[in-house]
């Protein structure tokens, strides 16, 4: 039987192997494992690929998120307890990082076509005084900002911290961000990116980054990731150890002319999952109106017989998976601390599923996924 596998991560990366073994051992030889030419190259390459001014490599994305909110607490745009609106539909991390620094979780549901934030209830969340952020999440690779989202955030003049973790080369709707950018992670104040190696653009461990115009706080993340320092054995903020390692950044340095390929090949498998699977029992995700606006990390349908339609497709040798199971709300670290309806979220949780759609995966695989999810029948 033929199989279809999810990602298989070796054969992702086959193709930058002797880019990779370069890179891996240019840093061997450099004699440098802590910062260094490669970090500031990548860097430089992420500022210029995103439009951002400032970028500084951190240990991963979580560490990025957390260290944009601890800079805009220390210098003094945010402060403990403020409210930021974060939508309910993402991965545990968004909210990891908020809750980490203080700041409370204003959850806001999603939109059941784009699975992004509702910008109505994002509308209605914000008039409260106390929601001073919005950190928006542009979850499955599809960019959360448009002129409604634009509009609320004037309206109620909020700084925006962007989750970019699976984004990497997504483009708004056209709507220029806060500083007139249109790429994610140069939509809002700060961003932050993810190179977990299943991302778009994945290293071989941990890697994360942070982007924004702004030159204090990008000063601020620098040193907050570096103990706290401005210089060496100097200390201004009591602060963490959570640096881009060189090797990775050389290594996503040799990923990264092949991005925009690989964004090209998961929008083409999009298309093709949306113009193919006409089953009435799936939901599939909108396709956005401007191609660009999304890098598809995943394509993520929603089946109310969610357990039946992963039986169906698993005995027809396609691997699936569920982003995410259970919302973060739901989870038993949450559960007593977020609340709201969130019956959208909920959804999402109960019935996402997501199809294959890396470089493992070909337009005729995805073509054949979408023959075999139509051939689902339920029993009424
Ligand atoms: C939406 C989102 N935010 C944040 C993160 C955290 O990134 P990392 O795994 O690099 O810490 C991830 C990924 O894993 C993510 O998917």
């Amino acid at each position: 039987m033929k199989r279809y596998p999810f990602c298989k991560l070796g054969e992702v990366n086959a193709p930058y192997r002797e880019a990779i073994a370069e890179a891996m051992m240019r840093v061997l030889d450099s004699g440098r494992y802590v910062g260094g030419g490669d970090v500031s190259a990548f860097e430089d390459a992420v500022a210029r690929l995103t439009g951002a001014k400032h970028a500084v490599g951190t240990g991963n994305g979580l560490d990025a998120l957390r260290l944009i909110f601890r800079a805009l607490i220390q210098t003094g745009r945010l402060k403990p307890g403020d409210g930021v609106a974060v939508p309910a539909n993402t991965y545990i991390a968004s909210m990891l990082a908020v809750s980490d620094n203080g700041l409370r979780i204003v959850a806001v549901d999603a939109d059941a076509h784009t699975l992004l934030i509702d910008p109505a209830a994002l509308e209605k969340a914000a008039g409260d005084e106390t929601v001073k952020c919005l950190l928006t999440v542009h979850l499955y690779g599809r960019t959360a900002w448009n002129r409604e989202i634009a509009e609320t955030v004037k309206r109620h003049d909020l700084i925006v911290v962007e989750d970019a973790a699976q984004s990497i080369g997504s483009e708004s709707d056209g709507t220029p961000g806060v500083n007139g950018g249109t790429v994610s992670g140069h939509l809002g104040h700060a961003a932050a990116f993810s190179f977990y190696p299943t991302k778009n653009l994945g290293a071989l461990g941990d890697g994360g980054m942070v982007t924004t115009d702004d030159e204090e706080l990008a000063k601020t993340v620098r040193a907050l990731a570096n103990y706290g320092s401005d210089r060496r054995y100097h200390n201004i903020y009591k602060g963490l150890n959570s640096r881009l390692d060189p090797l990775q950044a050389a290594i996503l340095l040799a990923k990264l002319p092949g991005l925009e390929t690989e964004n090209e090949h998961r929008r083409r498998l999009a298309t093709i999952y949306d113009r193919h699977i006409t089953n009435p029992l799936v939901k599939k995700p909108s396709q956005p109106a401007y191609e660009r606006e999304s890098v598809w990390h995943q394509y993520v349908i929603l089946c109310p017989h969610r357990d039946a339609l992963r039986e169906h497709l698993a005995k027809r040798g396609v691997e699936t998976d569920i982003h995410y199971p259970e919302a973060p709300h739901q989870q038993p670290c949450y559960r007593d601390e977020i609340g709201g309806e969130l019956r959208v979220t909920e959804r999402i949780a109960r019935e996402a599923v997501s199809l294959p759609i890396t470089r493992c995966t070909t337009e005729e695989d995805a073509r054949e996924i979408a023959e075999i999810i139509d051939e689902l029948r339920v029993e009424r």
